[in-house]
């Protein structure tokens, strides 16, 4: 078998005329030749009217790719709690189960509401205070006369409950509701005396400052009578001790 040297290049030719040089023209308006450049190298626009394999370039652009979707928008985690009490959405996922620096359990420590802590409802949230279940116990501290509840979760930017006094009587003439708000307190003082949690104010004087009743859908109100004297229907007399123990025990 013989071939000519041209019928050699002419065949070469034809395998290699699949792809473009290295500085030949490839594309361009009116270019009716092959647009794809050897490996390496990339078919680079000069003008309208031509374009370049340029080696180290870019390959030219492949289809366009569709724009990926947007990730969806992180939604805030249901807090799944203990209580069966709490309703409504809270506004902090609370601290948790390990007592934090610096902060307390409060507590009764005596029937009907033996190892019932402060919290609010709903949990975490503004709302009223009252005496529930050890799992969701709220965590305290006393500053500057103002009982504060700890409602972030670690590492989050701390965020804190102020427990307000009502002025108005309720119940009976000698009970004070207490709710937790995002404002501070105005009506008198809390303090932690001996293990108690204690609230005065100036003019109103308590035979017992210590004295609190715990009454219907265990909500909290200070008492400003006398310990177990005239106790109204559906609550029950309660003393409140902080504690600081890592967890809250049942
Ligand atoms: C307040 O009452 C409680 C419960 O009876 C008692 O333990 C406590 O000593 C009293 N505090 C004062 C200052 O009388």
């Amino acid at each position: 078998m013989y071939y000519s040297t041209t019928a050699l290049l002419v065949l070469l030719a034809g395998i290699v005329s699949a792809a473009v040089g290295d500085w030949q023209q490839c594309g361009g308006m009116n270019w009716a030749g092959e647009t794809a450049c050897n490996s390496g190298a990339g078919c680079v626009k000069i003008n309208d009217y031509y374009s370049q394999c340029q080696p180290g370039a870019a390959p030219a652009d492949p289809e366009p790719q569709p724009e990926p979707e947007p990730e969806p928008e992180p939604q805030p985690t249901e807090v799944t709690t203990g209580t069966p009490t709490a309703t409504g959405a809270p506004s902090g996922t609370g601290p948790g189960k390990t007592l934090q620096s610096g902060y307390y359990w409060i507590r009764a420590v005596a029937a009907p509401n033996f190892h019932k802590y402060i919290q609010t409802k709903p949990l975490y949230s503004t709302g009223d205070a009252l005496l529930g279940d050890y799992t969701t116990a709220g965590q305290f501290q006393v500053v500057d006369g103002q009982l504060l509840e700890l409602v972030s979760a670690p590492g989050e930017p701390v965020k804190l409950l102020y427990a307000v006094v009502s002025e108005t009587r309720s119940i009976n003439d000698n009970s004070l509701a207490v709710t937790f708000s995002e404002t501070k307190n105005t009506y008198g003082t809390f303090a932690f005396g001996g293990d108690d949690l204690e609230w005065s104010v100036a003019g109103v004087n308590r035979p017992n400052k210590s004295a609190w009743y715990v009454c219907t859908g265990q909500k909290l109100y200070i008492n400003l009578g006398n310990y177990l004297y005239q106790t109204p229907a559906g609550c029950a007399d309660q003393t409140i001790h902080y504690y600081n123990d890592k967890t809250a025990n049942n």
